[in-house]
């Protein structure tokens, strides 16, 4: 049988990739930065599948160059705002995703930021470093505390939960505001019906939507004014859902307490970003998923989803099932 064509857009765990070469002639990108534009576009003429990053952007031009013949699109990663949806369902081409498997991974993140950002844990690792540690003071680089202290989730999917359950454990108030979610039974956490009044009460703000037209820059100057002034930002879920230059005004003024984001826009951040000159101001390098196990499932996963498309099974995750409903 002759074995399907497809392109992966950078090297992922070796099992996935064994398990794909099986079935498919593998065209793997060896770079360790993404294929640019161009490359991208050369190594997908002619494919039947791509499993690709959340770094690849797969538009209705990626998907004309590629050709009729593609039959599935497999993402590595949750989100999936790199990908033209709308374009891939107009072909009836299946977009598949990894949920579920990276919501501990990143909660466990998110949480770190919040107690790293809470306790200023890389300002006191840089003080140090700075040789400005000259004695133990009662009042050197004094933090928030977290027992009693109300978390504000703003998305209450998987993620959003899993910060909850964390957030019970450390004995805090958590409320959160998702107008497409049910309560969910048997969790610590209110929802509020306003995003205002969670925005107002909250002593941390941790962002888990995905990246729509809607949450775009949904953390404008409007949103940071409505935080109370000791409050801490968290942001692990797409660096478009702030607008970084309204976080900058009101971190430099200290209208909030400090800001720990994972993901932000552009990324990679440029050095001279303002945001990074600030001390209040924690960034890493969207890493909320980075651990061994989470990244090796999310590789499996994401290679069934291509291997199902291939075979035109219905994928284990996908993002538009309507492409299985029959043709009016
Ligand atoms: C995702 O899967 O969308 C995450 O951002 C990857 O870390």
């Amino acid at each position: 049988m002759e074995k399907f064509k497809v392109f992966i857009t950078r090297k992922i765990d070796q099992m996935a990739i064994d398990q794909i070469s099986e079935l498919c002639e593998v065209d793997l990108w060896p770079g360790d930065l993404p294929p640019s534009r161009e490359e991208m576009l050369n190594h997908a003429a002619g494919i039947d599948g791509i499993l690709c990053l959340l770094t690849d952007k797969i538009d209705a031009q990626l998907l004309e160059a590629t050709g009729p013949q593609l039959k599935v699109i497999s993402n590595m990663a949750v989100g999936f705002d790199n990908v033209d949806v709308t374009a891939a369902t107009r072909y009836r081409i299946p977009v598949g995703n990894t949920p579920g498997i990276l919501t501990d991974a990143t909660a466990d993140f998110a949480f770190a930021l919040l107690m790293a950002a809470g306790r200023r844990v890389c300002e006191a690792a840089q003080y140090l470093l700075d040789g400005k540690w000259q004695t133990w003071g009662p009042s050197i680089l004094l933090g928030a505390d977290f027992r009693g202290a109300t978390l504000g989730l703003v998305g209450f999917g998987r993620i959003g939960q899993a910060m909850a359950k964390r957030a019970t454990g450390f004995e805090m108030r958590v409320l959160y505001y998702d107008p497409s979610t049910q309560p969910v039974p048997g969790l610590n956490a209110q929802p509020v019906q306003d995003l205002d009044e969670l925005l107002a009460q909250s002593d941390f703000v941790s962002l888990h939507v995905p990246l729509t037209e809607k949450t775009r820059h949904m953390v404008d100057a409007a949103f940071l004014s409505k935080m109370k002034p000791n409050a801490i930002l968290i942001n692990t879920s797409r660096g478009a859902v702030v607008d970084q230059t309204a976080l900058y005004e009101a971190l430099s003024k200290e209208q909030i307490r400090a800001a720990a984001l994972d993901v932000t826009d552009p990324e990679p951040l440029p050095l001279d970003d303002p945001l990074l000159s600030l001390d209040n101001c924690l960034i890493t390098p969207h890493i909320a998923s980075a651990s061994h196990h989470t990244r090796t499932q999310m590789a499996e996963v994401a290679a069934q989803n291509l291997l199902l498309g291939l075979q035109g099974k219905p994928l284990l995750h996908s993002v538009n099932p309507q492409v299985y409903e029959e043709k009016p």
